[in-house]
């Protein structure tokens, strides 16, 4: 089963390419199912459908589904909730503040994406296609069960094994509500089905993030940061798609300023995205809203007979890894590249440009006070040292040409 996520800023779009691309695949004869794990659903109206918590036809091939967030969290939280509803009402919190709190922050869309994993056992679907919240939040949130381990090491005051022997010799000492054997189970249990979630998250034949985002300023630079964790927790991106495009045809005077400010999004997002295969969908004359229009979008996203299940691209755009105190990047380019290399960085923001190629990569955070240098390329493999600014290169700006191997 593949599944295809799409996620990106708000408004973007990422509802309406994920229903149209679920039209294409169905046409195409896979079984496909789209759902939305966003908690502000949209996905009945893209569609032009009532839809409820579980899948229905809307179409030959084509389900829909929009997850119900209290339901996936009876099922999969209910017990451990209501153990620390009581732990912290016990504590004096009130009843109302202790529901909202009992559940830590992303569980409940977290809740939402274990549907996939139901999707899978059952066989039904040849692909599943993921409405997500914006930002792919949840999906960082996933590469940490060690930090869900964490905090439950912190709320459980002792490990399990003592407690069966512990738990009569506690109560008698204290009234602290003591979580129970099924409390444990639940949670073992919820851990064991977000390791395997994240299992197929990180597997790039089974799994594809796709980045959507307009032509604008700040919302190529969230998907920048989205790009940049994706990448970082090695979730598999192979497509970026550019929405709301003003089409060529356009030619009203108003749309002039905007059509160039667009065509220098495009560029940069071009720099920022590569070496993902991007796809650009124009604006459309009204709301992308029913089977019709959204079959319209499909075609504009996946021309002709191309399937929108393949795998657009394969591999790791970069990597990083701690070196001594400092970190080191590679990036993988194109082995043909050839020519001077020169870097810069300007905030958070690394200009790579090897010859006629450029490439703009976002930093994360411990990179970004550190300085650029020992850059290398060799067979397509672009290695840059980061490292602690030293008084003659502490300058912000940090330019550093080589003649570059090919
Ligand atoms: N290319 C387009 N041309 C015209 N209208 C579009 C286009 N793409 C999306 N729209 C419209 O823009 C609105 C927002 O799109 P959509 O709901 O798909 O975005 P979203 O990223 O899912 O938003 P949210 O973050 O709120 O879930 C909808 O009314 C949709 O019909
Ligand atoms: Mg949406």
């Amino acid at each position: 089963m593949r599944i295809i996520v799409y996620t990106g800023k708000g408004g973007v779009g990422k509802t309406s390419i994920a229903a149209a691309t679920a039209l294409k695949c169905a046409q195409l004869g896979k079984r496909t199912l789209v759902m939305s794990t966003d908690l502000a659903h949209s996905l009945a109206d893209s569609l032009d459908v009532p839809l409820g918590p579980e899948p229905r036809e809307v179409a030959p091939k084509l389900w829909a589904q929009e997850t119900d967030v209290y339901h996936n969290l009876e099922t999969h939280w209910g017990t451990v909730k209501e153990w620390l509803e009581a732990l912290m009402a016990w504590r004096g919190m009130d009843r109302l503040v202790a529901d909202e709190l009992a559940v830590l922050p992303g569980m409940d869309e977290l809740a939402n994406l274990l549907w996939i994993n139901r999707h899978r056992d059952s066989g039904a679907y040849d692909v599943v296609i993921v409405d997500a919240a914006p930002t792919g939040e949840t999906l960082r949130l996933l590469s940490f069960p060690d930090v869900l381990g964490w905090w439950m090491e912190r709320l459980f005051p002792i490990q399990r094994k003592a407690m069966g022997v512990a738990r009569p010799l506690l109560r008698s000492f204290i009234d602290m509500p003591l979580p129970s054997d099924a409390v444990y189970g639940s949670i073992e249990k919820l851990f064991e089905q977000l390791e395997d979630l994240h299992r197929m998250m990180v597997d790039p034949d089974q799994a594809s993030i796709r980045l959507v985002f307009n032509p604008e300023r700040m919302v190529v630079k969230e998907a920048q940061r989205t790009y940049l964790y994706m990448n970082l927790f090695q979730y598999p991106c192979d497509l970026a798609v550019c929405n709301r495009v003003i089409p060529d045809e356009v030619e009203d005077p108003y749309f002039r300023h905007w059509k160039e400010t667009q065509a220098q999004y495009i560029a940069l997002a071009g720099e920022a995205f590569a070496p993902l295969p991007m796809r650009t969908v124009p604006l459309f004359d009204d709301q992308v809203v029913g089977l019709g229009k959204l079959g319209q979008m499909a075609a504009a996203v996946f021309p002709g007979d191309e399937d929108p299940t393949q795998v657009f691209y394969r591999g790791q755009p970069h990597t990083i890894e701690q070196l001594g105190d400092g970190y080191r990047m590679t990036i993988r380019l194109p082995s043909a590249v050839k020519g001077e290399l020169s870097l810069r960085r300007v905030g958070d923001e690394l200009f790579v440009r090897v010859g006629p190629y450029r490439r703009t990569i976002l930093l994360p955070r411990p990179l970004v006070g550190l300085e650029p240098r020992g850059a290398k390329l060799d067979e397509g493999v672009l290695t840059i040292r980061f490292e602690r600014a030293t008084k003659e290169g502490g300058s912000q700006w940090n330019k550093e040409r080589t003649a570059a191997r090919g």
